[in-house]
């Protein structure tokens, strides 16, 4: 478990590439490693960067941003001293194929790292945001380019809210939004929570590229909230009801509709997906 912050109050600890990797034992997600105040986003950046022939590994990190970018267009919000924002740089040499996969093996490291810095239950809404008693407490957003049928880059955006306090969410999120220190009731220490996350990265990175496909499923599985529930599905095609019963071999979701029909559902044209009976996303 993580330890609670020394400061007694809520002064929050600055996230200094020194105090980051004196303690991170990683061979290369964070060994190089850019950290701003502010920046517009850091998946903007981290392309970038990409693009100028950054390595892989390469993190981006900023303290607030002032355009953080969620999935499908969204906002993400990025208030200064409380949440971690990260991009790490990729350059993967699998089939582009298969990068439906990764994904969901970063949410399960997100949420592997959740729960072993706060034993609290981090459950993974398909296709990636991690939920904690069902509120969204991170979201991924990856970006890739890819020439000539290979990956150039990839470049995957974590925003995990940490202290985030429910006064700085609109009303419109209070309800779907949560943050480690509203679950835990005390605060975490930023600096310890990004080492663990890299290092979790990292190793999941290291077996998606070794292990075969079944084996990200399987661990996704386990910490699915979405399999076997009963979901509203929201694609640019429509809206759709029925009940999440699998994952293809690429990740995509298998929804078994209210006529019976099986339609696969890939997360490029997912607007939400939802419990059924929810109000809300
Ligand atoms: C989502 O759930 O819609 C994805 C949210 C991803 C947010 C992170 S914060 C760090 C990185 N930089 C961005 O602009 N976005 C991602």
């Amino acid at each position: 478990m993580i330890p609670q912050t020394s400061s007694r109050a809520s002064r929050p600890q600055p996230l200094t590439p020194e105090a980051i990797q004196s303690g991170l034992k990683t061979k290369q997600f964070g060994q190089t490693l850019h950290v701003y105040d502010r920046i517009k986003s850091t998946n903007t950046t981290a392309l970038a960067l990409a693009e100028q022939g950054a390595p892989e590994g390469t993190v981006i990190l900023a303290d607030s941003q002032t355009q953080g970018r969620g999935r499908m267009g969204r906002h993400w919000i990025s208030p200064p001293d409380v949440n971690l924002y990260l991009s790490i740089i990729l350059r993967p040499d699998g089939d582009p194929q298969r990068i439906g996969l990764w994904p969901l093996a970063a949410a399960v490291a997100v949420a592997r790292t959740i729960e072993q810095a706060t034993t609290l239950p981090a459950r993974l809404k398909w296709p990636n945001d991690i939920l904690i008693h069902g509120k969204k407490v991170s979201g991924l957003l990856l970006e890739s380019a890819i020439r000539n049928g290979r990956f150039n880059y990839l470049v995957l955006g974590v925003g995990l809210n940490v202290n985030l306090t429910r006064d700085v969410l609109p009303d419109s999120l209070r309800n779907s939004v949560t943050s480690l220190r509203k679950e835990l009731g005390r605060e975490l220490d930023r600096v310890e929570l990004l080492q663990r996350l890299l290092e979790q990265l990292e190793l999941q990175y290291q077996s998606f590229q070794t292990e075969p496909p079944r084996k990200v499923l399987e661990a996704y599985r386990t910490l699915s909230e979405t399999l076997g529930r009963p979901v509203t599905v929201l694609d640019h095609a429509g809206e759709w009801t029925g009940e999440a019963v699998g994952l293809t071999p690429e990740g995509a979701l298998i929804l078994r509709r209210d006529d019976q029909k099986e339609v696969i559902i890939r997360s490029e044209d997912v607007v939400h997906v939802r419990p059924s009976h929810a109000a809300r996303d």
